[in-house]
């Protein structure tokens, strides 16, 4: 049947109806008291989102972008940072901070396993002479499924004082709480194809007062991506560059419905769709990648039965129930299947993704559970999750 695709990649992710129509109408000019409404309004909610009274700047960029934009605008060429790799986008935060001529000591951790705060606070306690400019990871590691313990790498970076801790969420904002002005995070990348519920085209940079100091000297050249020339237009209710107008249509759309939600309902949300997730793959007899005690909130990668390749299984959710799942990436292609359950998905999304996985795990072959069981303890935990 047309039409009836449901992602459940860790982005793009679905858009609800309503930010949808907020974003089919005619464009206005971005010079005018309407925009400018809408624009303050935007701001406005993307702070109380950040859990932040200082600047949130909104980027015609995507997710990179959000994060390259953190790199220029408060580094220096070889300026010694720490950065956490442990798959595939601490590799990227890694390759931008290269690419700029930073001094990037990566701290590694296998795939699969977050990252060692002990690795963090050696390094950093071993830093007498404050040569760390800054360090720098990934929060909800999305190739993997795994959540990096930042409050605790952040507290060694606070305990040390002088370095900026900038945080790549772009999976974890608005799936879990970042309270970034009580932890004191200095730069958060974000993307509006994630947990905004948005399309994939604005990218979100939190700043602290602390990184605008570290502006003032940073020299790294920088033009569109200039945080000083978004951060003085934005206290006028407005852009240094065209923005997607429309885009801001559907943020004001999304972030509406995220208030009229809650936060703590809407972090409640992504936990429990994590834990249903997980309670179901484990009674299918399919190990996950990600330990429980380091789960993300947004994705869960799940290994297929022995001798099946990921691909089959993604492939024949597609072909079956016109269900989105994502493949591994590098060298976990076939090798995983990463269920996406952040932004716009509820409890029914689980349940159907569920029974549909069920029912192509017995096509290809895999008897390792009871048919029924998966969904079983989903439905189970979920009335569970509700008493
Ligand atoms: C954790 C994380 N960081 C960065 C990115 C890159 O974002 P984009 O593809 O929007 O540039 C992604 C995209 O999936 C991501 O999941």
């Amino acid at each position: 049947m047309d039409n009836k695709l449901m992602l459940m990649i860790p982005g793009p992710t679905p858009v609800p109806e309503a930010v949808l129509l907020a974003m089919a109408k005619h464009p206005m000019g971005h010079r005018t008291k309407e925009f400018e409404a809408i624009f303050a309004e935007c701001t406005q909610d993307l702070k109380w989102l950040h859990q932040t009274s200082h600047d949130v700047l909104s980027l015609a960029v995507s997710g990179t972008g959000a994060m390259e934009a953190g790199i220029i605008n408060f580094l220096s060429a070889g300026d010694r940072v720490l950065v956490g790799d442990n798959g595939k986008f601490g590799e990227r935060w890694a390759e931008v901070a290269l690419a700029y001529g930073l001094n990037a000591e990566i701290i590694k951790a296998e795939w699969g396993q977050p990252l060692d705060s002990e690795q963090f606070r050696e390094k950093l306690e071993a830093d007498t002479d404050k040569q760390i400019k800054a360090v720098i990871l990934v929060h909800s590691e999305t190739s993997t499924g795994v959540l990096n313990d930042l409050e605790t790498i952040n507290r060694h970076v606070k305990a040390h004082g002088e370095a900026l801790i900038m945080v790549d969420a772009v999976t974890s904002l608005g799936a879990t709480s970042i309270p970034v002005d009580e932890w004191g995070i200095d730069v958060v990348a974000s993307g509006s194809q994630k947990a905004y519920m948005m399309p994939p085209g604005l990218g979100f940079v939190a700043v602290s007062p602390k990184a605008w100091v570290a502006y003032k000297t940073a020299k790294l050249p920088r033009y569109y991506l200039d945080l000083g020339k978004y951060s003085k237009n934005a206290a006028k209710n407005t852009t240094p560059f065209t923005p997607p107008v429309n885009m801001f249509f559907g943020l004001q759309a999304s972030l509406q419905m995220m208030k009229a939600e809650g936060l703590e309902n809407v972090f409640a949300r992504h936990k429990r769709l994590k834990e249903t997730t997980r309670t179901a793959v484990k009674a299918l007899g399919l190990p996950l990648f990600a330990a429980d005690s380091a789960a993300s909130p947004a994705i869960t990668a799940v290994m297929p039965p022995a001798q099946l390749d990921a691909q089959k299984v993604r492939t024949l959710m597609k072909k079956r129930f016109d269900i989105a799942l994502a493949d591994g990436q590098d060298h976990l292609k076939g090798k995983i299947f990463r269920i996406g359950h952040l932004g716009f998905v509820c409890d029914r999304d689980i349940l159907a993704a569920i029974s549909a996985l069920e029912v192509v795990l017995r096509e290809l072959g895999y008897e390792g559970f009871t048919p029924g069981a998966g969904i079983a303890a989903a439905a189970k935990f979920l009335a569970e999750s509700q008493s």
